[in-house]
């Protein structure tokens, strides 16, 4: 009987234990023994991996995170790991490897694949939906809408109180989630990585928007959000990670300039955690299905992915070559509702 193993690397996110539920389903189906790694990479370099049937794969389509647990492992320098994990993957007789995960697990798979130590098929994930080659990694809509319903809470308080309420969503790299939670929640400005803002302009446009009577605002700030005159640097490391410290500074400069009062709420793991959304679960089923066909094609160094509604497969090169920045026309229209 022939093995596939599976691994979750990297940030965990809600959907994961669809793929997992979905790729032991369709490989029992398929005569396949599955194997499940855990930790992500880690596992195989220490390896803990156990075989997993139905009996450990049910009921947790509803669970956030994965039930194998991950690390945020980055061996690619790691000459020692590196032949432990290859000696692993042999010794216990893997013919495949299924990694999900983000732009970190899979330039590891696609590095393994590429010296010839592991067959593997990459499955993205990705609450920022950064993620090249596929127009969807789940995770991302639940984080959306975990966002979006935090934004309206936070509504009501700044609307009771005359503030303006700044909040800092995830996404390092990229604005998605702060984009879409931010039209979603109807949000007064957006201040994401991939446009610098000058924070300048917010302050005449919110003084402006308070002068017509609309005496409290809404911020929606992405953690690695470019701001003019704003080095991420300045954040002191240590004591506080480089990320997470941005909204408090544009709450700090907007206060000082407008004297409105304002306040900072910084969501952070908790778009991350939680019960997928339908969605999501709809779509890590479908690519664990997708995987374990694509194991059986031998289409290894392929990701799943999903363009134009269909599943299909792309390099995992491409898919990790650079990453999807918000859509422009997106942010256009984003734009007519900023200080309204
Ligand atoms: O990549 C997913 C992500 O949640 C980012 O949005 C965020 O910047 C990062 O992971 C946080 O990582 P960690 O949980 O390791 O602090």
């Amino acid at each position: 009987m022939k093995k596939i193993g599976i691994l979750t690397g990297g940030a965990d996110c809600p959907g994961l234990n669809s793929v997992i539920r979905a790729v032991v389903r369709k490989g029992m189906q398929e005569g396949y023994v599955v194997a499940g790694i855990k930790n992500g990479w880690l596992g195989l370099v220490e390896n803990d991996m156990r075989i997993l049937d139905i009996r450990q794969t049910t009921g947790i389509l509803d669970k956030g995170g994965t039930i194998l647990g991950t690390s945020r492992m980055t061996l690619l320098d790691n000459a020692t790991q590196i032949k432990q994990l290859a000696e692993n993957y042999k010794r216990s007789g893997l013919d495949a490897l299924i990694a999900v995960g983000g732009e970190e697990t899979l330039k590891i798979a696609l590095d393994l694949f590429n010296k010839g130590l592991i067959k593997v098929i990459g499955v993205p994930k990705s609450i920022d939906n950064a993620l090249s080659g596929t127009d969807y990694a789940f995770g991302f809509d639940t984080a959306v809408n975990v966002a979006t319903e935090c934004i309206d809470r936070l509504h009501t308080t700044a609307e009771s109180h005359h503030r303006i309420i700044v909040i800092e969503v995830m996404g390092r790299y990229t604005g998605w989630i702060a984009l879409e939670a931010g039209i979603a929640g109807g949000a007064d400005e957006i201040l994401i990585p991939e446009i610098p803002t000058d924070l300048r302009k917010v302050c005449e446009d919110l003084k402006a928007r308070h002068s017509r009577g609309r005496n409290f605002s809404i911020i929606v700030v992405s953690e690695g959000a470019s701001v003019v005159g704003y080095n991420k640097d300045m954040a002191p490391v240590g004591e506080r990670r480089r990320f997470g410290y941005v909204g408090e500074v544009v709450a700090k400069v907007i206060e000082e300039s407008t004297g409105f009062e304002t306040r900072v709420s910084v969501l952070g793991h908790i778009q991350r955690g939680g019960t997928p959304t339908a969605y999501d679960r709809l779509v890590g089923t479908q690519f664990g299905v997708k995987a374990v066909e694509l194991v059986t094609q031998g289409k290894f160094g392929q990701m799943v992915s999903l363009r134009d509604n269909k599943l299909q497969s792309v390099d995992i090169a491409r898919a990790v070559k650079k990453r999807k920045m918000i859509d422009m026309e997106l942010y256009e229209l984003a734009k007519v509702f900023f200080a309204a």
